[in-house]
């Protein structure tokens, strides 16, 4: 006598009956890369099939994102203009806060998310306010308040930290509140490592740092039990999502954090693991849908309730087929 696992393999009847982790559109957010100027609908070299779209353009990928069943998506803006502090991150009249204002009007349905950071921003390419060769935590901390204040108000429905100062997440919360905008939640970029998988993404935000690196402020690669601390600040701060990123490399710490705790979990699938998948199909080599829907199911199945990707439209196709 032995057991019959095939039994329940049989069919694709019973297959999707007994189907444990299944995707769905609204399980990702697609970001979307904004720059300055007119008619600009680019493809990032970088990121194949992903643009960088000037504001008049904007309605264009609105309408993809509305049809495709997706909810959410998350901005990144390229400013004209860099500076030591950054300042067009709190401009009103910053590229992202303009975005914001365009797809507000052109849709009530996009749930709008903003990265908020500074390396985009600051000449040095830095998460922060720079001494010396030093990113001064606590000074960058009111920058950080300022910046997720700015797309609050321009009608950002929720802000996502980036940028690793501790500390922010209460500086945030503590400013939205005295704002008025006690209703809008904090997603925090919880445990971020300090990865080579965002190569791509900062040859398409121009974000990458001027010298040295981001060690002294994003997670070292080796360390889960430290994840634990750093997500146990960002909930006694506030935070009302967490994220682990990237995500296929740290699936451990994405299971981790969703046995640990009962927050809400988002996975940053990073520029690096699309990027890969998109060159490895071209090569020849492998089968795009297929690689990159097994990529993504590995991540719910890991814990993630939400998934950020640059396969977010395609793969919200593919879930329907
Ligand atoms: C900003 C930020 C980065 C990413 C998201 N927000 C770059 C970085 O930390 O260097 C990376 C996203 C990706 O690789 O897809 N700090």
């Amino acid at each position: 006598m032995f057991n019959r696992h095939r039994r329940l393999r049989n069919n694709e009847a019973i297959r999707s009956m007994v189907r444990e982790t299944v995707l769905t559109p609204n399980d990702f957010i697609y970001p979307i890369f904004v720059v300055e100027g007119e008619n600009i609908k680019k493809e990032i070299t970088s990121l194949p099939n992903n643009y960088h779209y000037s504001i008049d353009r904007l309605h264009e990928v609105v309408k993809e994102v509305e049809e495709s069943g997706v909810r959410g998506v998350i901005l990144f803006g390229i400013p004209e203009h860099k500076d030591e502090i950054g300042s067009q991150g709190y401009s009103d009249n910053g590229i992202i806060q303009k975005a914001i204002r365009k797809i507000k009007e052109l849709s009530k349905d996009i749930y709008v998310i903003t990265d908020v950071c500074m390396c985009e921003y600051t000449d040095h390419g830095h998460c922060g306010i720079i001494h010396g060769e030093n990113v001064d935590n606590d000074e960058t901390l009111n920058y950080l308040g300022r910046i997720a204040l700015s797309h609050v108000k321009a009608g950002a429905d929720m802000v996502a930290p980036s940028d690793m100062m501790d500390g922010r997440v209460k500086t945030i919360r503590e400013l939205l509140d005295k704002n008025g905008y006690v209703d809008i939640p904090i997603m925090s970029y919880s445990a971020k490592y300090c990865s080579a998988f965002y190569g791509p993404f900062r040859e398409a935000a121009n974000s990458a740092p001027q010298f040295g690196d981001r060690k002294t402020y994003q997670m070292d690669p080796g360390n889960i039990r430290e994840a634990m601390v750093e997500i146990e600040s960002d909930i006694m701060e506030g935070a009302d999502i967490i994220m682990v990123k990237p995500a296929l490399s740290y699936l451990d710490v994405i299971r981790w954090a969703k046995d640990k705790t009962n927050m809400p979990i988002a996975a940053y699938s990073v520029s690096g693991e699309y990027a890969m998948v998109k060159a490895g199909a071209k090569a020849g080599l492998i089968d795009e849908k297929r690689i990159a829907l097994e990529m993504l199911l590995s991540m719910k199945r890991a814990g993630a309730d939400m998934i950020i990707t640059y396969y977010a439209l395609e793969a919200a196709k593919w879930v329907r087929e």
